[in-house]
């Protein structure tokens, strides 16, 4: 459990902490420093998935891994937060840092290891795209398409899905992907951009729709998980790995869903793919308790005694800011906006540390896995790393996401700088 208190942040409070001008851009100054001393702590090693009581321990060793490996899902998040820090303050010693982890992560593919996920997106946007995109590193775009090759591997042709974990033979795994995999498209749409493969789009585009037409229900929720039969193509069933229920709507399942269909409706014009990301949005902030910051399942509302996952209102406000940046509706543009400058605020005024010395997260009170009480009221990787972009989107105006393909336009949402947030701009 975490041992650093939530600080008052009571809903009315007026004016918050983080609504004052100039709160963005010490938050900026609080994430980069804690970063920063991250990177000369752990060097070339990566720290676990999430903390203990705020400090994050070496990645533990495996009977086929030493402490610190590069292995498991969340690794890239690691160097994906040092390339955002990289971008808002132009730390060589941080880039240096990146480019080594980027390195690792080509020999991580090429040698073959743990690569039997899915989470390849996650795990190569944020080490070799970045490392290419930023710094032009050959042998990370080289590393960056074994991984999207790797990738396309896992699809199965019959149910037009990419299997989301697991061996492709292991029968308790065949046949089901979760909506997490949205966020594993934009590596395979960068490889046809950088290849000219149609090949790779075309599996982007069979996956999105079994997607949206089977894991988003009539209510607007998503399930976590579904099955298909591998062999007719057949869907199955919905089911919830992480969530409190098979039909209850995991918190950050519904954020990878705000966010993945509005990538998605980005890079492929898809209008069914804006609507999906719209439905996605509207059912979690319909949701949201009153602080603005998820309970880790949408199932519980204001007096729930369940613990909160800032880790999925990062996501979402990030995926609030896409939306935002793609819709053609100006009203609906800037209500996301607002509820994902006011998700932020609330998240910097009373889920980050008082002082960055406090912590290794950047951001407290995640959960990552409730039912198997993994992660519970602790930081996490990929909630440090979408709070961080979410902080960067906010302030580099004309900022390129490395979840765009390499030729996307620049974002619409320049608009968006540091000013305070509306008195009114709420979760909508
Ligand atoms: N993609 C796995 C998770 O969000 O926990």
């Amino acid at each position: 459990m975490s041992s650093t208190d939530v600080r008052d942040s009571a809903p009315g409070a007026d004016p918050r902490p983080a609504d004052r001008p100039g709160a963005l851009a010490a938050a900026v100054d609080a994430a980069v420093a804690t970063v920063r001393r991250n990177a000369a702590a752990f060097g070339s090693l990566y720290p676990d998935s999430t903390t203990r009581d705020d400090r994050y321990p070496l990645r533990p060793a495996t009977d086929r891994f030493a402490e610190g490996a590069n292995r498991d899902w969340t690794t890239s998040f690691w160097p994906g937060m040092q390339w955002r820090a990289v971008e808002l303050t132009g730390d060589a010693d941080l880039r240096a840092a990146a480019l080594a982890h980027a390195a690792d992560f080509a020999r991580r593919v090429h040698a073959g290891e743990d690569l039997d996920t899915h989470d390849l997106g996650f795990l190569y946007t944020l080490s070799c795209v970045d490392a290419w995109r930023l710094a032009g590193d050959e042998a990370a775009r080289d590393a960056a398409l074994a991984a999207a090759d790797h990738l396309m591997t896992r699809f199965l042709p019959s149910a037009g899905i990419i299997q989301a974990w697991g061996d492709l033979s292991d029968p308790a795994q065949r046949g089901r992907t979760i909506v997490d995999s949205l966020m594993n498209m934009p590596l395979l749409t960068w490889a046809t951009e950088i290849t000219g493969d149609q090949r790779y789009a075309d599996v982007v585009a069979r996956h999105v729709v079994q997607v949206r037409t089977h894991l988003l229900r009539d209510d607007d929720s998503t399930f976590h998980t579904f099955y298909w039969d591998p062999e007719t193509g057949e869907p199955l069933r919905g089911g919830t790995e992480q969530g409190a229920g098979d039909d209850s709507c995991w918190a950050r399942g519904q954020a990878w869903g705000i966010f993945g269909f509005a990538l998605h409706h980005r890079t492929s014009g898809d209008p069914e793919s804006l609507r999906a990301s719209e439905r996605c949005a509207e059912y979690f902030l319909a949701h949201l308790p009153a602080d603005g910051v998820p309970f880790w399942d949408l199932v519980y509302s204001d007096g729930a005694d369940a613990p909160r996952d800032s880790s999925s209102g990062a996501i979402a406000a990030c995926g609030l800011l896409e939306l935002a940046s793609v819709s053609p509706d100006a009203d609906r543009a800037a209500r996301y906006a607002a509820a994902a400058r006011r998700m932020v605020a609330d998240l910097i005024a009373g889920y980050t540390p008082a002082a960055p010395e406090d912590a290794d997260a950047l951001l407290l009170h995640s959960v990552y896995d409730a039912p198997k009480n993994k992660g519970v009221d602790e930081g996490c990787l990929w909630g440090d790393y979408y709070y961080l972009e979410a902080l960067t989107r906010l302030t580099l105006p004309g900022w390129v996401s490395p979840w765009w393909p390499a030729a996307a336009a620049v974002p619409t949402h320049a608009t968006l700088t540091d000013t305070a947030t509306e008195p009114d701009g709420g979760t909508a």
